[in-house]
């Protein structure tokens, strides 16, 4: 159990392990590859610039899978305990679906960008809503600006979005417990030493991340299994 007073502020990272359950594949586990290809090789600037319709196509597939998706036990179990913390709740996401939203989560942080948003390459027209799958022979979509439209996603090498926030967030929280993630891509595997020495941190999870050391304790097993039990508030 962990145990939340009503003075503590909680930071919660998730990772694709969240929403593993509801049928989307992790990025490092098994089926974490795409057509051979791991994710860096297509999730990146020079992939987008050698083949965009090839990253389209990549896209596209995922926005299929997590169209379908449904929120399970892990997700509404968050949703749940923000209606309770409000803003006491810091939920921050790796993930690019938007099954803590479908669940009932009304401030997530999508640090690694959304699926269901695309933008332009090349002007500052800001992200929109986008569903719309594009794959070949479909042609890449262009702005008005004459520009390519791509996925809202922060790829290898670009910067994770709203990271001012978090570090706040960060340097805020009494509790900071990271979700379904191996621990290995930074900025996000950092933030668990951030809070070092002034949170409790704790993981959830079947597997121990790579940053495990860095942890108070470590909850092992499903989310799904795990989080509808997992708090206590005063
Ligand atoms: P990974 O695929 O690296 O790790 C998923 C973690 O989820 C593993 O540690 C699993 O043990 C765990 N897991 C599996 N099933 C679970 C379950 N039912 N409940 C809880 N945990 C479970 O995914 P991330 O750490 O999220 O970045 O990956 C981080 C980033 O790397 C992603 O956001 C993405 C990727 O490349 C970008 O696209 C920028």
């Amino acid at each position: 159990m962990i145990q939340i007073a009503s003075s503590d502020r909680v930071f919660i990272l998730t990772g694709a392990g969240i929403s593993a359950e509801s049928g989307i594949p992790t990025f490092r586990g098994p089926g974490g590859l795409w057509r051979n290809h791991r994710v860096e090789e297509v999730a990146s600037p020079i992939a987008w610039r050698r083949d965009p319709r090839f990253v389209w196509e990549f896209y596209s597939m995922r926005r299929r899978l997590a169209a379908a998706a449904k929120p399970n036990d892990g997700h509404i179990a968050l949703a749940e305990l923000e209606k309770r913390l409000q803003d006491r709740l810091f939920l921050c996401t790796q993930n690019v679906d938007s099954l803590h939203e479908r669940a009932g989560a009304q401030r997530v942080i999508h640090m690694h960008g959304e699926l269901f948003k695309s933008r332009c390459d090349s002007c500052d027209r800001p992200p929109f809503p986008d569903d719309r799958t594009y794959e070949p022979p479909a042609p890449v979509p262009c702005c008005e600006c004459g520009g390519q439209i791509r996925p809202h996603i922060c790829w290898f090498g670009e910067m994770p979005y709203r990271l001012d926030e978090i570090a706040n967030a960060l340097d805020r929280c009494s509790i900071f417990i990271a979700i379904g993630t191996s621990g290995v891509v930074e900025p996000a595997a950092n933030f668990v030493a951030h809070t070092r020495g002034r949170a409790r941190s704790y993981y959830v999870g079947p597997e121990e991340p790579a940053n495990i050391a860095a942890f108070n304790e470590c909850f092992s097993g499903k989310a799904g299994d795990l989080l509808p039990s997992l708090f206590q508030l005063e």
